[in-house]
């Protein structure tokens, strides 16, 4: 059973893109990146993610905003600064932490973003060429870190049979639509799947991002399954995956931790896009 280390992978990333930062401030004597990251109100978790993805900037170089907003700001005042961002040229990405307040539309908040500088990949324009394979959009951070992880580790999803549980627009979906680009054959299910049990059984790769702590069990999978687990679940004050991990672990070929495995991809991933919109601009 190899472990699928997401936290080794995604310092390399990292450093790469450090270095390559630091030649063209250096030598070319060009600005760096930019990432505004918005955040609205108090939600605890979101202030460790939007803190975790300004550090991350901070390590490689980029240039980096965090935004706070009142919890009670209007919709229209949260598109206007949005908007100031789209004009602002130090800025190569902007990020918006969800959820937001209910009574705000995120769609249309996500969709005043300029899609060039939409690095969560979550705009009508990124998604839609994700679905049609169209490479000069932005690809979701998670589901496209696990990409990376996937073809890093040297497992090949053509033709094979994954199921994927958890139908969210961040990680299930675009999940679904990035294995089927490289050809694999992809179930969506859920945590209300009828004999979810029965059809993880059959599957070579299980992608699980559905919030319940080690909801999946050796009996559940095959001999030799690849298991990504993408669930982060606070238990007893210890942090836990969608997945049993010890008990999976004995039948897996492949598995990711929880934590080190697919949360660090995350933030690799946005600051990869982060610097791919910002060489799409300099270059
Ligand atoms: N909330 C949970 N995951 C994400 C993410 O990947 N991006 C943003 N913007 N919000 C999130």
């Amino acid at each position: 059973m190899i472990i699928i280390d997401g936290k080794e992978f995604s310092k390399k990333i990292l450093e790469e893109i450090s270095n390559e930062q630091k030649e063209i401030v250096e030598r070319k004597n060009l600005r760096p990146a930019g990432l505004a990251v918005i955040i609205v109100g108090e939600n605890p978790a979101s202030q460790v993610y939007v803190r975790n993805k300004t550090r991350a900037c901070e390590k490689v170089g980029f240039y980096s905003e965090t935004i706070k907003l009142e919890e009670n700001i209007s919709e229209n005042d949260l598109i206007k600064k949005i908007e100031e961002l789209n004009e602002n040229d130090k800025i190569d990405g902007i990020l918006v932490q969800l959820p937001l307040p209910k009574r705000i539309d995120e769609l249309k908040v996500i969709n005043s973003i300029k899609p060039e500088k939409d690095v969560d990949g979550f705009s009508n324009v990124n998604v839609g060429k994700m679905v049609i394979g169209d490479e000069s959009g932005f690809l979701s951070c998670t589901p496209y870190g696990i990409m990376q992880l996937l073809e890093g580790y040297d497992i090949d999803v053509n033709g094979k049979d994954v199921v994927v549980v958890g139908r969210s627009n961040i990680v299930g979906k675009p999940m679904a639509m990035m294995l089927i680009q490289k050809g694999a054959t992809v179930q969506v299910c859920n945590s209300r799947t009828k004999d979810l049990s029965k059809k993880l059984k059959k599957a070579d790769i299980i992608v699980v991002a559905v919030g319940v702590p080690r909801m999946i069990k050796a009996t559940d999978v095959k001999e030799g399954v690849v298991v990504i687990d993408v669930g982060i679940n606070r238990v007893d004050g210890k942090l836990c995956g969608d997945v049993d991990y010890e008990d999976v672990a004995q039948k897996a070929s492949y598995i990711t931790p929880v934590p080190g495995g697919v949360g660090p991809m995350t933030i690799a991933s946005l600051i990869k896009n982060t610097f791919i919109s910002y060489q799409r601009k300099i270059y």
